[in-house]
């Protein structure tokens, strides 16, 4: 039996038509003499309904039909009675009335039932990730996956970029997270390193004269995983020759634009705003502000700085801050849960939190006498306060006193129920300080990597100041998750080799690790930057999903495994002789070998 038709496009347009198709048992309803079979496929679900009276034969394997059995059957398309239209299937008008059917295949019991919104353990999706994606739900993942690739490659394909395809066993690529590394055979105690991005490779592809790359790249990171992090992963990766930082984001503009348009039928707002990564810290507490609602920061360190409480002006005399969020309308909010956000924000890294309550009457605050009333009717101008609403207060260091606060920002908004979905807020944050100053290591290390430009005013800070000089990054932020990050690139052997010096990468190491791109540099680079969308992020996003593993068809677990094939797993041990490997064994091995 050859398929004319998949199951979930056949309409009342094709009554009367003799049809066949082939799929899955999604159910299976006996009624006396007639038996309904809910048959899947990947383009949806159709009935077929066999007859004892017309055909006792088939009707008798009917019978016999267990979930997930794969069978083809030929019919004809007959409109269902009207009391037994079922308006919520594309199908839901006709039936085919079987008169052949072929079991293509028999199934065991699956694990789960294979429908949308199942409240299944995660692990055993995994462990039977084909069923699980024989979901509707998740063949709409792939499928929405696929379409923002292909809008991407068109897109980016009519705008003049060509794609290339960089080495996956390579050296190390920094970004920051550790390597996966695969040992060499012929080379005894050398190692390739999986990339971690194309970084130095598009980079030598813009002084090899391509102009403008992309890639769909594959990146390999060994870092602690989060609901947003896998240890693979893909990026939308770009780079291009004699542009300013306005050309990228222009450029990726557009390209966002196509692919909300293409994949979504939503249009989204050109130009995104910019904020300098100051003042998303200041207004929202985050680099990655989420800025679908309000409850900006506020700042009372003069007002406290004159105050008689301790906690305040000692903070603010010895170059602190006091910030707090004003928390519309909860006055009311009691005290255990004035102690719950209390210890959230002694975990979140600060020494606690002082809180005034607009009340009726006044302001209620075990506080209150540290204040004159003066200062009191400042701190309420300056934290834009009215009678119902809750001041947060934090005093600490600029950063930790802000990054809690933007903490708090996020997990109120969540639990008061202001974040409006459906709305696309994309937002640019721009000039982050080059360097952090890493306390474990004692130094400083680069903030995006070591081949970020510095700002072009910021050259002169780098031998006084490096702290203060501002690179040439940016970041694109959605909703609040960071989907893509890139910059203008140092392009100058001098200048690239100052950098690694800032970051303790004495010329030795540099010339052993990054030497063939301190020559590439010799050779006329020119200018250049780029940026990488983390495509996962950007799908999970566009499918109002809260873990990439939804997005990706075969993800590994928060512990880095797949559970589908067992990896990671033992080699035995000629393959480790021939690689020259010996593994030294510990307890703590996760139950590996
Ligand atoms: P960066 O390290 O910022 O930049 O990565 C770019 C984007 O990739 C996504 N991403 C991840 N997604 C899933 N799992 C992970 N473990 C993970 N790590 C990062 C994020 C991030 O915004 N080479 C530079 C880009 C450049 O400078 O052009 C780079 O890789 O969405
Ligand atoms: P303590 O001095 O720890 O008894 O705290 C006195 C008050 O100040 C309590 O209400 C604390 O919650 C608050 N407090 C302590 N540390 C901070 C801080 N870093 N920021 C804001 N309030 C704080």
């Amino acid at each position: 039996m050859k398929r004319t038709h998949y199951c979930g496009v056949i309409s009342k347009e094709n009554k009367g038509e003799n049809v066949i198709v082939a799929g899955w048992i999604h159910g299976r309803r006996d009624h006396g003499g007639l038996i309904f079979i809910d048959l899947r496929d990947r383009s949806g679900i159709v009935q077929v309904v066999f007859d004892f009276q017309k055909n006792a034969t088939f009707f008798e394997q009917a019978r016999k039909l267990r979930q997930e059995h794969v069978i083809a059957v030929a019919g004809e398309i007959v409109l269902r009675s009207p009391d037994t239209v079922n308006p919520g299937l594309f199908t839901g008008e006709i039936e085919i009335a079987a008169a052949e059917m072929e079991l293509l295949n028999a199934s065991q019991t699956p694990p789960f039932y294979i429908e949308d919104g199942i409240d299944t353990d995660e692990n055993l999706r995994l462990q039977y990730r084909y069923l699980d994606l024989r979901r509707p739900e998740m063949q709409e993942m792939l499928r929405l996956r696929h379409r923002t690739l292909m809008s991407a490659r068109k897109h980016l394909d009519g705008r003049g970029f060509l794609e290339v395809e960089t080495p996956m066993l390579t050296r190390s690529t920094p970004e920051g997270a550790r390597d996966y590394l695969v040992p060499s055979r012929t080379f005894p105690g050398h190692f390739f390193a999986l990339p971690q991005s194309p970084q130095l490779f598009k980079q030598l592809l813009m002084v090899a004269g391509v102009d403008k790359y992309f890639q769909i790249a594959r990146c390999f990171r060994d870092e602690d995983l989060r609901a947003d992090r896998q240890p693979e992963f893909t990026q939308i990766d770009m780079e291009m020759s004699f542009c300013s930082r306005d050309d990228v984001i222009q450029e990726v503009e557009g390209l966002v634009s196509s692919i909300f348009d293409d994949v979504l039928e939503r249009p989204v707002e050109t130009p995104f705003k910019v904020l300098p990564y100051v003042e998303a810290m200041e207004r929202f507490g985050s680099d990655k502000p989420d800025t679908r609602f309000g409850m900006e920061i506020g700042d009372i360190s003069s007002v406290a700085a004159a105050s008689e409480f301790k906690v305040f002006k000692n903070m603010v005399q010895d170059g602190g801050v006091v910030k707090g969020l004003n928390v519309k309308g909860c006055a009311h909010f009691s005290r255990k849960d004035l102690d719950d956000l209390t210890s959230l924000a002694r975990t979140l890294g600060t020494g606690g939190l002082a809180w005034m309550a607009l009340v009726e009457d006044g302001i209620k605050t075990p506080i209150a006498k540290f204040f004159t009333s003066a200062q009191l009717e400042s701190i309420k101008e300056k934290m834009k306060a009215e009678p119902g609403d809750l001041l947060l207060f934090v005093a600490d260091k600029w950063e930790t006193a802000l990054k809690v606060l933007g903490q708090l920002r996020l997990d109120l908004a969540q639990s008061l129920d202001l974040v409006p979905e459906g709305t696309d807020h994309f937002l640019w944050v721009v000039d982050f300080p080059l360097l952090t100053y890493d306390q474990k290591e004692g130094r400083y290390v680069s903030n995006h990597h070591p081949f970020t430009a510095p700002h072009d005013d910021d050259y002169e800070l780098l031998s006084k100041e490096p702290l203060k000089a501002r690179s040439q990054a940016y970041d694109l932020v959605y909703n609040g998750t960071e989907i893509a990050g890139g910059s203008i690139r140092i392009h100058r052997r001098a200048l690239q080799e100052e950098v690694f010096r800032l970051l303790d990468i004495g010329p030795e190491e540099a010339k052993e690790k990054f030497g063939f791109l301190l020559k590439a540099f010799q050779y006329g680079a020119p200018p250049h930057g780029g940026i990488a969308f983390g495509l996962d992020r950007l799908v999970m996003l566009m499918a109002a999903r809260k873990s990439i593993r939804d997005v990706i068809p075969f993800p590994k677990t928060a512990a880095g495994t797949c559970l589908l094939t067992g990896a990671p797993a033992g080699v035995s041990a000629e393959q480790l002789a021939e690689l020259h490997i010996s593994t030294i064994k510990r307890n703590n091995n996760n139950g590996k070998g």
